[in-house]
């Protein structure tokens, strides 16, 4: 595993841009980019809210399948190698209860964004500490097979045991079959833990 930089981001602006549901929608690619890709509910949205200190930025539900196209969030920051990035919320996959018409949309949507080339993309894979299922291992082959090399964030750590929590997390990164050179950090919306280190990496890989 390997060690990175925490750092506190300072967020000057933060909103949301728009709504895309084609690919003439999508951004130009000429602005970093950070993309969150996990199943529904995992906590993409949320997690946006507390990179961005922002409440209810982005739209956070109990209910999963809440975000059904792709935000877009435009950001400004006080550092001077990521003034200017775009954040971009992604629909979940995953989640049988949605109406099967809307859920066949997503995957070509989601396909057709990170398929888009962009100078500089940052893709975000959200897995839920307590309960990796074999789909997040098969989007992270995925993601690698079309050039990806995912920031993977284990989300909802405040409701792990304390007594559990590095046995937990152990499983999970051997469940998904984390190579060396792949970052793997965890992260609460509802504490911010995390929050520091998930910012270094970003900054770091968004540079390159
Ligand atoms: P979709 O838009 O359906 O794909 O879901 P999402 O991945 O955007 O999840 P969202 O952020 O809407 O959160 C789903 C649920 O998980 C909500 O009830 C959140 O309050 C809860 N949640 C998100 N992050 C955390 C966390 O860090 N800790 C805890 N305890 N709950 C969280
Ligand atoms: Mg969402």
């Amino acid at each position: 595993m390997r060690t990175f930089q925490e750092f506190r981001m300072k967020i000057l602006k933060a909103e949301f841009t728009r709504s895309c549901v084609s690919p003439e929608h999508f951004p130009n690619g000429d602005v970093p980019e950070i993309a969150l890709v996990g199943r529904s509910n995992v906590g993409k949205s949320s997690l946006i809210n507390s990179l961005l200190q922002r409440k209810a930025l982005a739209k956070v539900s109990r209910t999963p399948g809440k975000t059904r196209v792709v935000n877009v969030f435009s950001v400004a920051t006080d550092d001077a190698m990521l003034p200017h990035l775009l954040m971009v919320d992604l629909p979940g996959y995953g989640y049988a209860k949605v109406a099967k018409s809307v859920r066949a949309q997503w995957g070509p949507m989601i396909e057709s964004y990170l398929t888009q080339p962009a100078r500089r993309r940052t893709v975000v894979l959200l897995v839920e500490s307590r309960v990796p299922v074999s789909q997040d291992r098969h989007t992270m082959i995925w993601l690698r097979s079309i050039g990806y090399l995912p920031v993977v964030v284990a989300t909802k750590v405040d409701k792990l045991k304390p007594s559990a929590r590095i046995a937990t997390l152990r499983r999970l990164e051997a469940e998904l079959g984390l190579h060396e050179d792949e970052s793997f950090t965890v992260y609460s919306s509802m504490t911010g833990e995390g929050r520091d280190q998930l910012w270094g990496l970003l900054k770091e890989r968004s540079r390159t």
